[in-house]
């Protein structure tokens, strides 16, 4: 799909990129995200979003303040969700990453904007915050919406893993489908090696950012949602991610980010490092179970 220009926007109004670099065309803009989406000239052309905001945690981000007032933080969510969907083209999809506390919020409001629910998944990590006043947080929200569910793009063969009827059974019925033998579409929860959250020696991290997401969310998301050539777009671009992922993945990009500082660096990592874990969410094994032998069983038990 090509630039489309909007015709309420005059072209001297028009948003540009603080930088750009081709094959595939990566661009990071910088500013408010709710500015740049109404005034990017790719406006209601982009095939896939990605969204991960502050969750008003009260995170020292450079420049952003994360502790608003409930209702301020509200009013921020749904103008920028609203920004997004102005953003999205017809045809395209969006993923929003957001805990417990907002994502009722953001459900309704898509909704109710009449985007339409593909999947509510599940991000679960085994790394949460001790704390003894409640049950571990472990999880954060993966919203998959869409403006049009048939005429979406899904490319589930490009992110199968393994069963756990191949992994765990080692199920001869599976390894004989005519198909992607011992691999299924993954559950909508997800986690496993390389999805924990990036801290410590992580050879994704990259210093000096807060909550970045590891490569293997967006490689699931961007290789099951967009084909090659489409125009992936991240709000809230922070460490770079979602760019770094579409750039390994022959994706166009755009990236947006408030800080000049954490945009510079998100820049290099795009450019410059590029993917560490390229292709490793593909094919992994899921099963909480190792593999069981079936020696001296029968039926059912076997
Ligand atoms: C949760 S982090 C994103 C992390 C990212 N997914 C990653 O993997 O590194 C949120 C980012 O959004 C930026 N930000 C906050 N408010 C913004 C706004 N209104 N417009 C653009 N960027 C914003 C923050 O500076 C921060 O870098």
């Amino acid at each position: 799909m090509g630039d489309v220009m909007d015709p309420h926007v005059p072209e001297s109004l028009l948003a540009s990129p603080a930088w750009t670099e081709p094959n595939p065309h990566t661009q990071m803009y910088l500013g408010d995200c709710r500015d740049v989406l109404a005034a990017m000239p790719e406006r209601g052309s982009v095939d896939l979003i990605f969204a991960d905001p502050p969750f008003n945690w009260d995170v020292p981000y450079d420049g952003w303040s994360d502790d608003m007032s409930r209702t301020q933080y509200e009013r921020f969510t749904f103008d920028w969700l609203d920004a997004c969907i102005d953003a999205l083209g017809p045809t395209g999809s969006m993923w929003v990453n957001i805990p417990d506390d907002t994502a009722a919020e953001v459900v309704m409001h898509l909704k109710r904007r009449g985007l339409l629910m593909i999947n509510w998944c599940v991000w679960h990590f085994r790394f949460g915050q001790h704390r003894d006043s409640s049950f571990i947080m472990s999880k954060v929200h993966a919203l998959y919406f869409c403006k049009d569910p048939t005429a979406r793009t899904w490319n589930p063969d490009e992110i199968l893993e393994m069963s756990d009827r191949a992994s765990i059974y080692g199920d001869k019925r599976t390894m004989e489908k005519s198909s992607n033998q011992g691999m299924r579409v993954p559950m909508d929860v997800w986690y496993g090696k390389y999805w924990g959250r990036i801290q410590g020696n992580n050879s994704e991290r990259r210093h000096g950012h807060q909550n970045q997401i590891p490569e293997v969310y967006l490689e699931r998301v961007i290789l099951a949602c967009s084909n090659e050539g489409d125009l992936v777009l991240d709000p809230f671009s922070g460490s770079g991610t979602t760019g770094t992922v579409a750039r390994a993945h022959g994706r166009r990009s755009i990236g947006i980010e408030q800080s000049e500082k954490t945009a510079k660096s998100a820049w290099e990592r795009i450019t410059q490092i590029g993917m560490k874990r390229k292709g490793a969410a593909i094919g992994q094994s899921s099963a909480i179970f190792k593999r069981r032998s079936n020696k001296g069983k029968t039926g059912e038990d076997a």
